[in-house]
């Protein structure tokens, strides 16, 4: 059971969710461009790490000040100081990130570069958070798709990046946290990741992308117990068990899609610890310690009290630290990872 009370204390904190009650800023901008008329497409499903403005402004803390303040340059829904996985993938493809799928009225104009439908919080089953699941975020592009937002030929040529499974964990430990159900349940949602991506394959989409979990021992939420000097490697053990049952259902489908490179698992696993055991070579000088903490216990990244005053404190320089918050990396150590990842050539494939 101590294993899973760990995993437990730092899954909860996968998503940081608050109630703000602030006002929606309601105002949009209007970008136009007028190059690329049929770039490739990205379109995104999963949780916080690809989330990139979907998620509610009432109930989320990255649409609070400091979030944002690297990129774009101020709270905008991505849980980083700027930009996040989806961004980097978006960069490797040559396209803009695509817009979220809630700002599809008012930015019609970028629909050609695909669409985010990631929701902070969310996961393959129900979780701790109110957000739409993957089944449904696939649902929200397969209704784009009937509504011919999105044709056969633009879907031939897209690749699409599933971020999932943290939420998952957090939902199970907090609802059953069985010791011997653990396996089964990872079973369970590796089974239910595989559905997803099949279906997202069936709707046309020739290329899959699939995040591996991240080393969750290594976050902040887990080190803070060790004042963030070291991972907690029985945490990343269990992680360990759900990278290897993907890695291998990935592999299986591979093989009956007689296409070695149709899904694609992307390792972020040795990407993130890479960074983290070498961070002075991608200019980092905290890997373990994060940007943004809350002053004292039950206060996190974004927090104010009742008259405003700000309950967290932010480091000086987010460019320097790996993790922005808990739980989530800074821009600086997102593009970090992507820089590994193309090191790793795990990128390769993905065009
Ligand atoms: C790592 O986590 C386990 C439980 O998952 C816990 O028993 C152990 O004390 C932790 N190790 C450190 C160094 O915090
Ligand atoms: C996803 O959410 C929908 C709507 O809440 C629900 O009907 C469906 O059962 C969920 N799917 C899974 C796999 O949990
Ligand atoms: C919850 O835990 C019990 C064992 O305590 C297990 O038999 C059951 O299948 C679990 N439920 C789920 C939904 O995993």
């Amino acid at each position: 059971m101590n294993k899973l009370n760990q995993l437990f204390s730092l899954l909860s904190l996968f998503l940081i969710l608050r109630l703000s009650g602030e006002a929606e800023a309601g105002h949009h901008h209007h970008h136009h461009h007028h190059h690329h008329h049929h770039p490739k497409k990205l379109f995104v499903f999963g949780d916080s790490y690809a989330d990139t403005g979907n998620i509610q402004k009432k109930i989320s803390s990255s649409w609070k000040y400091p979030y944002g303040i690297t990129f774009p340059g101020k709270p905008a829904g991505r849980f980083s100081d700027g930009r996040v996985l989806t961004d980097y993938i978006a960069k490797h493809l040559k396209v803009k990130s695509p817009i979220p799928y809630r700002m599809r009225k008012v930015m019609w104009n970028h629909l050609k570069y695909g669409m985010n439908f990631a929701f902070g919080g969310s996961g393959v089953f129900q979780t701790l958070f109110p957000v739409p699941n993957m089944t449904t975020q696939i649902d929200f592009f397969q209704q784009l798709i009937e509504e011919r937002v999105y044709n056969a030929l633009d879907l031939s040529k897209s690749v699409a990046l599933v971020s999932a499974a943290g939420n998952d964990y957090a939902y199970y430990l907090a609802t059953n946290g069985s010791a011997q159900g653990f396996p089964y349940f990872v079973s369970t949602v590796v089974k239910e990741t595989i559905k997803n991506v099949v279906r997202i394959k069936g709707l046309g989409v020739q290329k899959i992308v699939i995040s591996a979990l991240q080393p969750l021992g290594c976050l902040p939420s887990v080190t803070a117990a060790t004042w963030y000097e070291q991972c907690n490697e029985t945490s990343n053990a269990l992680v360990l068990l759900h990278n290897t049952l993907l890695n291998k259902a990935v592999k299986k489908l591979n093989e009956e899609a007689r296409n070695p490179s149709t899904f694609l698992v992307l390792n972020l696993y040795d990407s993130f610890m890479w960074v983290l055991n070498h961070p002075s070579s991608h200019h980092i000088s905290n890997n373990l310690k994060p940007c943004c903490v809350g002053v004292s216990n039950g206060f996190n990244c974004g927090d104010v009290d009742k008259n405003k005053v700000k309950m967290y404190r932010v480091c000086d320089e987010p460019q320097s630290s790996f993790f922005w918050d808990l739980v989530h990396p800074t821009q600086a150590g997102w593009h970090a990872v992507y820089n590994k990842l193309r090191t790793m050539n795990a990128l390769q494939q993905i065009h």
